[in-house]
Protein backbone atom coordinates (compact mmCIF):
# COMPACT_ATOMS: atom_id res chain seq x y z
CA UNK A 1 0.00 0.00 0.00
CA UNK A 2 1.31 3.35 -1.38
CA UNK A 3 0.67 6.02 1.73
CA UNK A 4 -0.09 9.64 0.43
CA UNK A 5 0.06 12.57 2.95
CA UNK A 6 0.08 15.65 0.43
CA UNK A 7 -3.05 15.98 -2.16
CA UNK A 8 -0.98 16.95 -4.91
CA UNK A 9 1.17 13.81 -4.88
CA UNK A 10 -2.01 11.66 -4.64
CA UNK A 11 -4.00 13.38 -7.89
CA UNK A 12 -0.57 13.17 -9.98
CA UNK A 13 -0.10 9.64 -9.02
CA UNK A 14 -3.87 8.94 -9.56
CA UNK A 15 -4.05 10.80 -12.91
CA UNK A 16 -1.31 8.30 -14.49
CA UNK A 17 -3.64 5.14 -13.70
CA UNK A 18 -6.90 7.47 -14.89
CA UNK A 19 -5.65 8.21 -18.14
CA UNK A 20 -4.51 4.36 -18.72
CA UNK A 21 -8.37 3.86 -18.41
CA UNK A 22 -8.31 2.13 -14.72
CA UNK A 23 -10.69 2.30 -12.65
CA UNK A 24 -10.64 3.95 -9.19
CA UNK A 25 -12.49 3.24 -6.33
CA UNK A 26 -12.74 5.46 -3.10
CA UNK A 27 -13.98 4.55 0.70
CA UNK A 28 -12.95 7.71 2.91
CA UNK A 29 -13.18 7.03 6.35
CA UNK A 30 -12.20 8.83 9.94
CA UNK A 31 -10.19 5.91 10.88
CA UNK A 32 -10.29 3.71 14.09
CA UNK A 33 -11.21 1.30 11.32
CA UNK A 34 -13.32 -2.08 11.50
CA UNK A 35 -14.90 -4.76 10.09
CA UNK A 36 -17.66 -2.42 8.61
CA UNK A 37 -14.98 0.07 7.20
CA UNK A 38 -12.90 -2.75 5.73
CA UNK A 39 -15.87 -4.25 3.97
CA UNK A 40 -15.84 -1.11 1.57
CA UNK A 41 -12.40 -2.33 0.66
CA UNK A 42 -13.06 -5.85 -0.31
CA UNK A 43 -16.48 -4.13 -2.96
CA UNK A 44 -14.10 -1.66 -4.14
CA UNK A 45 -11.53 -4.48 -4.98
CA UNK A 46 -14.08 -6.49 -6.52
CA UNK A 47 -14.75 -3.51 -8.98
CA UNK A 48 -11.73 -0.99 -9.84
CA UNK A 49 -8.50 -1.56 -10.97
CA UNK A 50 -7.11 1.05 -8.09
CA UNK A 51 -8.72 1.13 -4.38
CA UNK A 52 -7.81 4.32 -2.38
CA UNK A 53 -8.92 5.00 1.22
CA UNK A 54 -8.26 8.16 3.08
CA UNK A 55 -8.00 8.64 7.07
CA UNK A 56 -8.86 11.61 8.46
CA UNK A 57 -11.05 12.48 11.72
CA UNK A 58 -12.25 15.86 10.20
CA UNK A 59 -13.13 18.87 12.73
CA UNK A 60 -15.70 20.54 10.66
CA UNK A 61 -18.35 17.43 11.07
CA UNK A 62 -17.92 17.58 15.02
CA UNK A 63 -21.01 19.54 16.59
CA UNK A 64 -19.99 18.61 19.73
CA UNK A 65 -15.77 19.29 20.56
CA UNK A 66 -16.12 16.82 23.07
CA UNK A 67 -16.57 14.18 20.44
CA UNK A 68 -14.12 15.48 18.43
CA UNK A 69 -11.18 15.47 21.45
CA UNK A 70 -12.57 11.82 21.92
CA UNK A 71 -12.51 10.08 19.07
CA UNK A 72 -10.34 7.17 18.60
CA UNK A 73 -7.37 7.28 16.81
CA UNK A 74 -6.19 3.65 16.21
CA UNK A 75 -3.64 4.17 13.11
CA UNK A 76 -0.89 1.52 13.23
CA UNK A 77 -3.60 -0.83 13.65
CA UNK A 78 -5.71 0.76 10.60
CA UNK A 79 -2.90 0.46 8.45
CA UNK A 80 -2.37 -3.26 8.78
CA UNK A 81 -5.85 -3.59 8.52
CA UNK A 82 -6.27 -1.81 4.94
CA UNK A 83 -2.64 -3.68 3.92
CA UNK A 84 -4.38 -7.11 4.92
CA UNK A 85 -7.48 -6.12 2.70
CA UNK A 86 -5.12 -5.56 -0.34
CA UNK A 87 -6.08 -1.46 -0.34
CA UNK A 88 -3.56 0.07 -2.70
CA UNK A 89 -3.43 3.48 -1.74
CA UNK A 90 -3.99 5.64 1.41
CA UNK A 91 -4.21 9.14 2.16
CA UNK A 92 -3.38 10.07 5.74
CA UNK A 93 -3.52 14.18 4.78
CA UNK A 94 -2.71 16.68 7.93
CA UNK A 95 -5.62 19.29 8.76
CA UNK A 96 -3.80 21.88 6.47
CA UNK A 97 -3.18 19.72 3.67
CA UNK A 98 -7.35 19.63 3.89
CA UNK A 99 -8.30 23.18 4.79
CA UNK A 100 -5.60 25.45 3.18
CA UNK A 101 -7.30 27.89 3.49
CA UNK A 102 -8.73 27.48 7.22
CA UNK A 103 -11.43 25.38 8.98
CA UNK A 104 -14.57 28.34 7.86
CA UNK A 105 -16.66 27.46 5.49
CA UNK A 106 -16.17 29.24 2.15
CA UNK A 107 -19.49 27.31 0.37
CA UNK A 108 -23.19 27.00 1.63
CA UNK A 109 -24.26 23.28 0.71
CA UNK A 110 -28.04 24.05 -0.15
CA UNK A 111 -29.21 20.01 1.32
CA UNK A 112 -32.63 21.27 1.16
CA UNK A 113 -34.45 19.14 3.58
CA UNK A 114 -32.10 16.23 4.46
CA UNK A 115 -30.54 18.80 6.86
CA UNK A 116 -33.79 19.80 8.71
CA UNK A 117 -34.79 16.21 9.89
CA UNK A 118 -32.49 13.37 12.09
CA UNK A 119 -29.09 14.10 12.31
CA UNK A 120 -29.86 16.74 10.00
CA UNK A 121 -31.38 18.93 12.94
CA UNK A 122 -29.90 16.85 16.25
CA UNK A 123 -26.19 17.84 14.65
CA UNK A 124 -26.41 21.09 13.75
CA UNK A 125 -23.87 22.02 10.53
CA UNK A 126 -22.71 18.76 11.07
CA UNK A 127 -23.72 17.74 7.12
CA UNK A 128 -22.19 20.65 5.98
CA UNK A 129 -18.83 19.80 7.32
CA UNK A 130 -19.59 16.26 5.61
CA UNK A 131 -19.65 17.60 2.55
CA UNK A 132 -16.54 20.59 3.11
CA UNK A 133 -14.46 17.55 3.54
CA UNK A 134 -15.72 14.99 0.92
CA UNK A 135 -16.08 17.78 -1.59
CA UNK A 136 -12.35 18.39 -0.74
CA UNK A 137 -11.07 14.30 -1.23
CA UNK A 138 -13.69 13.46 -4.29
CA UNK A 139 -11.77 16.55 -6.21
CA UNK A 140 -8.46 15.35 -4.98
CA UNK A 141 -9.04 11.34 -5.73
CA UNK A 142 -11.01 11.76 -8.30
CA UNK A 143 -13.04 8.22 -7.93
CA UNK A 144 -15.12 6.75 -10.59
CA UNK A 145 -16.81 4.38 -7.73
CA UNK A 146 -17.64 5.91 -4.33
CA UNK A 147 -17.70 3.69 -1.10
CA UNK A 148 -19.98 4.54 1.48
CA UNK A 149 -21.85 2.56 4.04
CA UNK A 150 -25.69 2.26 4.82
CA UNK A 151 -25.08 2.29 8.51
CA UNK A 152 -25.09 6.28 7.85
CA UNK A 153 -28.35 6.35 5.87
CA UNK A 154 -28.62 9.94 5.43
CA UNK A 155 -25.21 10.74 5.20
CA UNK A 156 -25.00 8.28 1.54
CA UNK A 157 -28.69 10.58 0.74
CA UNK A 158 -26.12 13.53 1.61
CA UNK A 159 -23.54 13.05 -0.12
CA UNK A 160 -25.46 11.93 -2.87
CA UNK A 161 -26.81 15.02 -2.77
CA UNK A 162 -23.12 16.33 -3.27
CA UNK A 163 -21.96 14.81 -6.13
CA UNK A 164 -25.04 16.13 -7.67
CA UNK A 165 -24.51 20.03 -6.41
CA UNK A 166 -21.10 19.46 -8.18
CA UNK A 167 -22.26 18.20 -11.32
CA UNK A 168 -20.55 14.87 -10.96
CA UNK A 169 -23.23 12.49 -11.32
CA UNK A 170 -22.44 11.19 -14.05
CA UNK A 171 -19.11 10.41 -13.21
CA UNK A 172 -18.78 9.49 -9.64
CA UNK A 173 -20.82 6.36 -9.16
CA UNK A 174 -22.07 5.83 -5.11
CA UNK A 175 -22.01 2.64 -3.99
CA UNK A 176 -24.08 1.98 -1.07
CA UNK A 177 -23.05 -1.11 1.07
CA UNK A 178 -24.71 -3.24 3.91
CA UNK A 179 -24.25 -2.70 7.55
CA UNK A 180 -21.70 -5.18 9.10
CA UNK A 181 -22.81 -6.16 12.65
CA UNK A 182 -21.60 -8.13 15.48
CA UNK A 183 -22.51 -11.42 15.74
CA UNK A 184 -25.38 -9.95 18.98
CA UNK A 185 -26.91 -7.57 15.97
CA UNK A 186 -24.58 -4.28 17.29
CA UNK A 187 -24.10 -2.25 14.31
CA UNK A 188 -19.80 -1.87 14.12
CA UNK A 189 -18.88 1.32 14.90
CA UNK A 190 -15.96 3.73 15.52
CA UNK A 191 -17.40 4.76 18.49
CA UNK A 192 -18.30 1.19 20.08
CA UNK A 193 -14.52 1.29 20.80
CA UNK A 194 -15.34 4.36 23.94
CA UNK A 195 -18.31 1.60 25.48
CA UNK A 196 -17.66 -0.37 28.15
CA UNK A 197 -18.51 -4.20 27.90
CA UNK A 198 -21.40 -3.83 29.86
CA UNK A 199 -22.45 -0.62 27.86
CA UNK A 200 -21.64 -2.52 24.38
CA UNK A 201 -24.05 -5.27 25.41
CA UNK A 202 -27.21 -2.66 26.66
CA UNK A 203 -25.88 -1.39 23.09
CA UNK A 204 -27.29 -4.13 21.10
CA UNK A 205 -30.96 -2.80 22.23
CA UNK A 206 -30.25 -0.69 19.31
CA UNK A 207 -30.65 -3.42 16.99
CA UNK A 208 -33.26 -5.74 18.85
CA UNK A 209 -35.44 -2.20 18.65
CA UNK A 210 -34.98 -1.90 14.84
CA UNK A 211 -36.12 -5.39 14.32
CA UNK A 212 -39.36 -5.11 16.90
CA UNK A 213 -40.31 -1.87 14.73
CA UNK A 214 -39.86 -4.64 11.40
CA UNK A 215 -41.48 -7.20 12.77
CA UNK A 216 -44.62 -5.10 14.31
CA UNK A 217 -45.09 -2.80 10.98
CA UNK A 218 -48.47 -2.82 10.23
CA UNK A 219 -50.40 -0.42 7.97
CA UNK A 220 -52.06 2.68 9.57
CA UNK A 221 -50.56 4.83 12.48
CA UNK A 222 -47.28 4.50 13.36
CA UNK A 223 -47.21 6.53 16.63
CA UNK A 224 -47.40 3.48 19.27
CA UNK A 225 -45.46 1.73 17.52
CA UNK A 226 -42.96 4.41 17.98
CA UNK A 227 -43.62 5.04 21.51
CA UNK A 228 -42.81 1.31 22.18
CA UNK A 229 -39.43 1.89 20.89
CA UNK A 230 -38.49 4.43 22.50
CA UNK A 231 -39.51 2.76 25.74
CA UNK A 232 -37.54 -0.05 24.41
CA UNK A 233 -34.39 2.21 24.20
CA UNK A 234 -35.10 4.59 27.69
CA UNK A 235 -35.49 0.99 29.73
CA UNK A 236 -32.06 0.14 28.80
CA UNK A 237 -30.27 3.27 30.02
CA UNK A 238 -30.17 4.91 26.46
CA UNK A 239 -31.12 8.71 26.40
CA UNK A 240 -33.06 9.13 22.63
CA UNK A 241 -32.58 12.03 19.85
CA UNK A 242 -35.32 9.83 17.88
CA UNK A 243 -36.51 7.16 16.25
CA UNK A 244 -38.53 7.44 13.32
CA UNK A 245 -39.51 5.48 10.65
CA UNK A 246 -38.79 7.05 6.92
CA UNK A 247 -39.80 7.10 3.31
CA UNK A 248 -36.69 4.43 2.29
CA UNK A 249 -36.05 7.23 -0.42
CA UNK A 250 -36.84 10.54 0.41
CA UNK A 251 -36.33 10.18 4.38
CA UNK A 252 -39.53 11.98 5.02
CA UNK A 253 -40.71 11.12 8.16
CA UNK A 254 -43.92 8.82 8.34
CA UNK A 255 -47.01 9.41 10.81
CA UNK A 256 -48.89 6.40 8.71
CA UNK A 257 -47.99 3.49 6.79
CA UNK A 258 -49.75 2.67 3.54
CA UNK A 259 -48.59 -0.63 3.79
CA UNK A 260 -46.46 -0.30 0.20
CA UNK A 261 -44.49 2.27 0.96
CA UNK A 262 -40.60 1.49 1.36
CA UNK A 263 -39.59 2.23 4.77
CA UNK A 264 -36.79 2.46 6.86
CA UNK A 265 -36.22 3.01 10.40
CA UNK A 266 -33.38 5.34 12.01
CA UNK A 267 -32.16 5.02 15.20
CA UNK A 268 -30.12 7.91 17.48
CA UNK A 269 -29.14 7.43 20.97
CA UNK A 270 -26.54 8.49 23.85
CA UNK A 271 -25.12 5.50 25.83
CA UNK A 272 -23.53 7.76 28.35
CA UNK A 273 -21.86 10.39 26.52
CA UNK A 274 -21.80 8.25 23.31
CA UNK A 275 -23.77 8.75 20.45
CA UNK A 276 -24.62 5.95 18.53
CA UNK A 277 -26.82 5.44 15.32
CA UNK A 278 -28.30 2.77 13.21
CA UNK A 279 -31.11 1.92 10.68
CA UNK A 280 -33.11 -1.02 9.41
CA UNK A 281 -34.82 -1.03 6.42
CA UNK A 282 -38.16 -2.39 7.19
CA UNK A 283 -40.28 -3.82 3.74
P1 LIG B 1 -16.53 6.83 9.27
O1 LIG B 1 -17.51 6.90 10.37
O2 LIG B 1 -15.12 6.42 9.57
O3 LIG B 1 -17.10 5.84 8.19
C1 LIG B 1 -16.47 5.66 6.96
C2 LIG B 1 -17.38 4.83 6.07
O4 LIG B 1 -17.58 3.53 6.65
C3 LIG B 1 -18.76 5.46 5.90
O5 LIG B 1 -19.19 5.35 4.57
C4 LIG B 1 -19.61 4.62 6.83
O6 LIG B 1 -20.98 4.58 6.49
C5 LIG B 1 -18.96 3.25 6.68
N1 LIG B 1 -19.29 2.38 7.82
C6 LIG B 1 -19.22 2.70 9.14
N2 LIG B 1 -19.66 1.68 9.89
C7 LIG B 1 -20.04 0.69 9.04
C8 LIG B 1 -20.59 -0.62 9.20
N3 LIG B 1 -20.86 -1.13 10.39
N4 LIG B 1 -20.85 -1.36 8.09
C9 LIG B 1 -20.58 -0.84 6.84
N5 LIG B 1 -20.05 0.39 6.63
C10 LIG B 1 -19.80 1.15 7.70
O7 LIG B 1 -18.56 8.39 7.76
C11 LIG B 1 -17.48 8.93 7.99
O8 LIG B 1 -16.41 8.25 8.54
C12 LIG B 1 -17.19 10.38 7.66
O9 LIG B 1 -18.36 11.12 7.81
C13 LIG B 1 -16.60 10.58 6.23
C14 LIG B 1 -17.57 10.13 5.13
C15 LIG B 1 -15.26 9.83 6.09
C16 LIG B 1 -16.32 12.09 6.02
O10 LIG B 1 -15.46 12.59 7.01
Amino acid sequence: MILFKKATDLSKWLYAHQAKGNSIGFAPTMGALHNGHISLIEQSKKADTITVSSIFVNPTQFNDSKDFEKYPITLEKDITMLEAAGCDVLLLPSVKEMYPDGLKAKIYYDLGYLETVLDGKFRPGHYQGVCMVVQRLLEIVKPDNLYLGQKDYQQCMVITRLIQLMKQDDKIKVKICPTLREANGLAMSSRNMRLKDDERKTATTIFRCLSMIKDNLKEGNLAALKKKAVRMLEEAGFRVDYVEIADANKLSLLTDWDGEQKTVALVAAFMNKVRLIDNLLLN
